[in-house]
């Protein structure tokens, strides 16, 4: 239901209402017959129309054109005095060239063209010889390029609509001095059109004294004067200038506009605060300022505004507490405040709202609790109240009156519901939202009686206990469904056999247990992760195997699953991200896998699977990422991943048994950011064609999206992508969102020989590089101080010799460093961080000076190195800035702030990733 009303929502947005659709077929005086020039007129204009619907067949050359389809004559003199050949469904719409044989309609009042296709022609300048035309309307009829300065010769004109509409291409104007030809002209919308040239467009709308309805939506409007006679506009009805990039602040002179009705300012890069002059409109019934960067406090004065009905401020900067005075504002219907950072309570006076069907107050700072009073809305149907920071107890009475409420979106509050175990609410949502309420202890059995629910978010709610059967049946109607991060147990085995088509099931970190649930074919996203289902998967993976399945993604990890991964993998080729990690599978990866062709993510790390890596794999060429870590494989380390997995970022082999050398193919793998072999068997010398790690040798991070949006299905979710456990820093952390600002090469605990390639040094971007229990001989590259973005490097237990290079000491990021146990020699580069070091990363060498205890005597001294060392100390404040950003880095990759901080790219995205959200109505499920 959802979807389908976003739909409708987007369809009236992209396209506005079609008040010209509906045909007028004449309706003449049936004595009448219509007048011959004008039916040759008409003929001729037919000739040069495309008509692929042959709409016009009615006209004939011997009819009478007073009953032609789109022709209206003057019931008393019979000249055609309507032409009606507005479209909107495309497969209507006429194409082709306007002829002027339209000329002889000397008494045409009225001309719709509206919705039509004339293939980006322009308009034809004749139109404005039309002298008789009171009401022209070209909007989106497809004309591009010059608006003919003649049309401004139309003096009869009321009406003139040239909304370009989607249309591509420019429809354009050199300057607006035409207009001040139209002094009759009441409505005029011009929404689409490339205004940018137009600097004066004010004076010269002012000079239009009947104006009523100006429309300048999206016309790349760049200048709003500040100052200005606006006398003639000041008896504007409806004003639209939103869309357009005025930046500026909303001049004083909108705010005398007090016959204005309709004010859309909405998106037009306005910032400054809101007069508290905006008492004075006090005709008002809509304004629309969302989307600016509009701050301050709102002015009492809008308490003032008594014909509000609709009321949108989203999307703004808007600080401080609300008016109460708001509550005085009795016929709003619908309020929108989100995305403000509006703080203090929400006033009670709200609660007088009765004719109130919308309030959007989500992601502010609202505190206290939500006002018992808003349970007497009995019109509210949506409540977003999502992201605040409400909190205390909500009962009963608070949605005591609410019998038409069906959106209840409220998750990101600290409220509690308490309501009897019997209460029976006066609602049917369709959708509610409560994620991390307190909800518990108990299932809210009411829940049962919501026979509408489509879609249900009641993530971490401190549930707990068995979810009841009764609620299961309910589970055909849950397109979406989140029951994650909660408390709850049993078995599930049949419940979700008869899910909606594009259904969307999160059941993730719980303890539901026993076998896998059947699922239906037409579930796109599963994620029972976290539980501890147990047992074989082989029912549920090879249940109605004869079915296509629409799973998209397939998240199974961290159960006690166990047995073979059965071959039934053929008919899942819808799979994106395939999780089964952390189980207990054993046995060989099934070769039907490989016809996972859209697979993007492949996890299998911590079971007991053995065998080789299966050649079915060759398929990859959507793989990001292969995570088979920590399991029993043997073998080579396939060279055709080099080849074939072309797109791969992440690729963990760690922990299993896989010898042999590194093969140069993984080389030309230019996207691989994250390349995990260590604790395996590998020998030989690591190769030197590391350097075509090119996602490596940047600092640029990929923009590769880290959730996963279902392509189907619309519902309020989306889902980390990827995730990989690794090591760095000493630590095993679970990377998940922000993996993409990871870049790591991990080959420790092998058997590798030879000297540490000074290609390595190229890699610019790598943030850790551990080579430690290896056999590894020869020096530190010398300049390995260039790989800026280094904060890890472990190289310890190796045979390395020589002295540390004094370039490190310029590795400003770097915090964690171990060199133990090898043959270094010399003394430790002084004056930067290298000395902050514990010694014990140190230790096992023949180093001296600080942070070991033993004093450097003479011999040990490069004077060069000293010199060297300290000629990069220059900005060493600077350095610790850095130094603890790093550190903060660490800490926060188990949140989202440190990325945030550090990567502004990445915190665009992110931000863009939350306003979208808001659109899609979706939840956020961090980590
Ligand atoms: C002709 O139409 C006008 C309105 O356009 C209407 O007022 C008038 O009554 C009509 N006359 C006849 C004879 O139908
Ligand atoms: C207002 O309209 C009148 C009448 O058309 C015109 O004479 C006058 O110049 C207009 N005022 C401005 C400031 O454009
Ligand atoms: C608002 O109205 C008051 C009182 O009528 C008037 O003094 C003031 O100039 C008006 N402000 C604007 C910007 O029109
Ligand atoms: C709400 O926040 C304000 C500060 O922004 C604080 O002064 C006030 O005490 C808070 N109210 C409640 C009920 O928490
Ligand atoms: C609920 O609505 C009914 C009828 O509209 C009204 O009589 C009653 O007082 C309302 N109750 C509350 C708590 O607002
Ligand atoms: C895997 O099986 C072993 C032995 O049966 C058991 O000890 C271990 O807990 C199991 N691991 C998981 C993740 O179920």
């Amino acid at each position: 239901m959802e979807g389908s009303l976003g739909f409708l929502f987007l369809a009236f947005l992209i396209i506005p209402l079609p008040n010209f659709f509906i045909f007028c077929t004449g309706h003449s005086h049936s004595q009448l017959r219509c007048i011959d020039t004008e039916r040759h007129a008409l003929l001729t204009f037919k000739q040069d129309l495309i008509d692929p619907f042959n709409r016009l067949s009615s006209w004939t050359a011997h009819g009478d054109c007073c009953h032609w389809l789109g022709v209206v004559c003057h019931n008393l003199t019979a000249h055609v005095h309507q032409l009606n050949l507005g479209s909107y469904y495309e497969p209507l719409m006429f194409g082709g060239k306007l002829n002027p044989s339209l000329l002889d309609l000397k008494h045409l009042n009225y001309f719709d063209l509206s919705f039509n296709n004339f293939s980006a022609s322009p308009i034809p300048e004749f139109l404005g010889s039309m002298k008789s035309l009171t009401s022209l309307n070209l909007s989106y009829a497809g004309f591009v390029g010059l608006i003919p300065r003649q049309l401004g010769n139309l003096s009869n004109l009321l009406y003139l609509n040239l909304d370009h509409g989607y249309f591509p291409g420019d429809l354009y104007v050199n300057n607006l001095e035409w207009l001040s030809g139209l002094p009759l002209l009441q409505h005029l919308d011009m929404s689409s059109v490339n205004l940018s040239k137009a600097s004066d467009w004010v004076q010269l709308t002012n000079t239009l004294p009947s104006l009523l309805d100006l429309r300048l939506q999206y016309c790349q409007l760049r200048f709003i004067p500040l100052v200005v006679d606006v006398h003639n506009m000041t008896s504007l009805r409806h004003l639209d200038l939103s869309r357009n990039y005025f930046n500026s602040s909303i001049p004083n002179w909108l705010y005398s506009f007090s016959r204005l009705e309709f004010l859309n300012l909405g998106s037009s890069n306005l910032q400054g605060t809101i007069s508290s002059a905006i008492g004075n409109l006090t005709s008002a019934i809509s304004i629309d300022l969302s989307g600016n960067e509009l701050g301050g406090k709102l002015p009492v004065s809008f308490g003032n505004l008594s014909s509000l009905t609709n009321l949108d401020f989203s999307n703004n900067q808007f600080s401080g507490t609300l008016p109460q005075n708001l509550g005085q504002l009795k016929n709003l219907v619908e309020l929108s405040f989100s995305q403000n950072s509006i703080s203090g309570p929400i006033p009670m006076s709200l609660g007088n709202l009765s004719s109130l069907t919308y309030l959007d107050f989500s992601n502010n700072q609202f505190n206290g609790t939500l006002p018992q009073n808003f349970g007497q809305l009995s019109k509210l149907e949506t409540l977003y109240i999502e992201s605040n920071m409400l909190e205390g107890v909500v009962s009963e009475v608070h949605f005591s009156n609410l019998t038409s409420l069906i959106q209840l979106y409220a998750p990101g509050n600290k409220l509690t519901l308490e309501v009897s175990y019997n209460w029976n609410p006066p609602f049917q949502l369709g959708v509610l939202s409560l994620r991390s309420w307190n909800l518990g202890p108990n299932f809210p059995g009411w829940l049962c009686s919501q026979r509408q629910l489509q879609n249900l978010d009641i993530s971490n709610t401190r549930i707990s206990g068995v979810v009841p059967p009764s609620f299961w049946n309910l589970s055909s109607q849950f397109g979406f469904l989140n029951l994650s991060q909660n408390l709850l147990y049993g078995e599930i085995v049949n419940s979700l056999i008869n899910l909606p088509s594009d259904s969307v099931i999160d059941l993730s970190s719980n303890h539901f247990n026993g076998s896998l649930p059947y699922v239906s074919s037409n579930t796109i996203v599963l994620d029972l992760s976290n539980n501890s289902f147990s047992g074989s998967i082989s029912h549920f993976l090879c249940y109605k195997m004869n079915e296509p399945k629409q799973m998209q993604l397939l998240n199974l990890g961290k159960n006690h699953l166990s047995g073979k991964i059965p071959n039934c993998w053929m008919k899942w080729n819808n799979l994106e991200l395939l999780n089964l990690g952390i189980n207990n599978f054993t046995g060989n990866i099934p070769t039907s896998l490989g016809s996972l062709t859209l697979l993007r993510s492949l996890h299998l790390h911590k079971n007991k699977l053995s065998g080789k890596l299966p050649s079915s794999f060759q398929n990859c060429d959507n793989l990001m990422t292969i995570d088979v870590a920590e399991n029993e494989f043997v073998g080579s380390i396939p060279s055709w991943i080099g080849h074939k997995c072309s797109n791969l970022m992440i690729l963990s082999l760690r922990s299993n048994n896989f010898l042999g050398h590194v093969p140069e193919e993984l080389c030309a793998l230019t996207s691989l950011q994250i390349m995990d072999l260590s604790c395996n068997k590998l020998s030989g010398s690591i190769p030197r064609c590391v350097k075509n790690f090119s996602a490596m040798a940047t600092k640029d991070t990929s923009n590769y999206p880290m959730r996963f949006n279902p392509s189907v299905g619309y519902y309020g979710e989306s889902f980390p992508l990827e995730s990989a456990l690794l090591v760095i820093k000493g630590q095993i952390l679970e990377y998940s969102t922000i993996l993409q600002l990871v870049k790591s090469i991990d080959l420790s605990m092998n058997n590798l020989s030879g000297e540490i390639p000074i290609e390595v040094t190229t890699l610019q971007g790598l943030q850790s590089l551990n080579l430690s229990y290896n056999l590894l001989i020869g020096s530190i590259p010398e300049n390995i101080g260039t790989m800026g973005s280094l904060e890890s490097i472990d190289f310890s237990m190796n045979q390395l010799s020589g002295q540390i290079p004094s370039s490190m000491s310029s590795l400003t990021f770097l915090n964690h460093l171990n060199l133990s146990n090898n043959n270094l020699t010399g003394k430790i580069p002084f004056g930067t961080q290298l000395q902050s070091f514990n010694a014990s990363n140190y230790i096992g060498n023949k180093l001296c000076g600080l942070p070991l205890s033993n004093k450097c005597t003479i011999d040990d001294v490069d004077p060069n190195n000293e010199n060297k060392g300290s000629k990069h100390n220059g900005g060493l404040e600077v350095d610790w800035f850095f130094v603890s950003l790093a550190l903060g880095f660490v800490v926060g990759f188990w949140g989202v702030c440190g990325p945030l901080l550090l990567n502004k790219q990445w915190r665009i995205m992110y931000f863009q990733f939350l306003d979208h959200m808001r659109y899609k109505l979706k939840s956020l499920v961090l980590l």
